[in-house]
């Protein structure tokens, strides 16, 4: 599928397994899913720009890459894109954090934003949106509609799992966003779940169920 990447590595799809298991207990989720989000956040920043600098080494000086413009932004959807969030942290803990909380209204089943915190100057960044499951899209949709009015430009998509409906869906709507993820399921269920999946990801990962 154009734009979207399977990051296929053995350990990824070994700890998603693990992740799908029904056994798998809560603390055991919680510390796959921040695993995760570190190799996915390894693949996502694979092309990121490098620069060189001048420096020193204890022998010699020397032309270095480094990552090159400012800080990259971690846009995580309230709640369960802090599992993944943690990981990428580790990997990039320079990078400043955007938080989008949207809820599903019940009556109209409109994304309603609750909470919004972002840096100020979005324009200027590259921007990963966190959210491990692209089940319907609709979250995804509007959060990067919610990013976009900030003033994001350069945005990319980091999940876990994805629905082949959830992904054309965001793609329709944003078909300049490029999506990472570690698998494509069969299909959504009747309430929105993707299937085989793994259940409620942010239930697994708090024990609120
Ligand atoms: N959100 C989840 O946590 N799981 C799904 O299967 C779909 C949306």
């Amino acid at each position: 599928m154009k734009g979207v990447t399977i990051v296929d590595h053995p350990l990824v799809q070994h700890k998603l397994t693990l992740m799908r298991r029904q056994d798998t207990s809560t603390k055991s989720f919680r510390q796959l899913l921040k695993e995760i989000g570190g190799l996915i956040c390894y693949e996502v920043t694979r092309d990121l720009p490098l620069e060189t600098v001048q420096i020193e080494t204890p022998l010699t000086t020397m032309s270095a890459p480094t990552l090159a413009g400012k800080k990259l932004v971690f846009a995580a959807i309230l709640r369960s894109g802090m599992g993944m969030l943690d990981g990428m942290l580790e990997l990039v803990p320079a990078a400043r954090v955007a938080h989008v909380g949207l809820y599903r209204d019940p009556a109209t089943l409109a994304c309603v934003e609750y909470y919004f915190k972002a840096p100020a100057d979005l324009s200027e960044r590259t921007v990963i949106v966190v959210d491990p499951m692209l089940a319907t899209g609709n979250t995804a949709i509007a959060a990067v509609d919610r990013l976009k009015e900030a003033g994001a430009r350069s945005i990319r998509m980091a999940c876990l799992l994805a629905s082949p409906e959830g992904l054309s869906k965001f793609q329709g709507h944003h078909p300049g966003i490029p999506v990472w993820t570690a698998a494509v399921d069969e299909r959504l269920n009747d309430h929105g779940y993707i299937l085989p999946g793994l259940g409620d990801a942010g239930d697994r990962m708090y024990g609120t169920k």
